[in-house]
């Protein structure tokens, strides 16, 4: 697995951060900035937009994964997420993210940018529904 620098980590986590003045978040309030660097060291970010139909918002880190994947980059390798207060990714993104690799690591930062938790999608979602799952025998 990929050994990050504490100098990659901040990178990724200050990207996340600067992102969240992009937020659009005229309900919660809530600026969630997200930034993913792909193996072929693109780096997209994401912001959480919302609507006045409130659940056709959508996460930051979907938006990056979405950019990124529409781009044609669909290897992973670390997922940056920053909120005021450190909050985790939704069930909905870390499926999303399952789909391209259960390795990618994610880091999960607060507002004045510390490192709250490392971890990778796959220990955040066990037993994953999988694209496997879908192979025909
Ligand atoms: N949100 C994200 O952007 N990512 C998550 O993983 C959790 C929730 C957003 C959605 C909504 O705009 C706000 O945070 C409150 O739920």
């Amino acid at each position: 697995m990929t050994n990050l620098t504490n100098e990659e980590k901040k990178f990724l986590i200050d990207l996340g951060n600067e992102a969240r003045r992009r937020a659009y978040v005229p309900y919660s309030n809530y600026r969630v900035g997200s930034a993913l660097r792909t193996k072929t060291g693109k780096v997209y970010t994401g912001v959480n937009i919302e609507n006045a139909a409130y659940p056709t918002t959508m996460c930051a880190e979907r938006v990056a994964i979405f950019k990124a994947v529409s781009d044609g980059e669909l290897e992973f390798e670390v997922i940056s997420v920053v909120t005021d207060n450190g909050g985790s990714p939704c069930g909905s993104c870390r499926q999303v993210l399952s789909e391209f690799g259960l390795d990618t690591i994610i880091l999960m930062a607060d507002g004045n940018g510390k490192l709250v938790k490392e971890t990778t999608v796959g220990e955040m979602l066990p037993e994953a529904f999988l694209p496997q799952h879908l192979e025909k025998k």
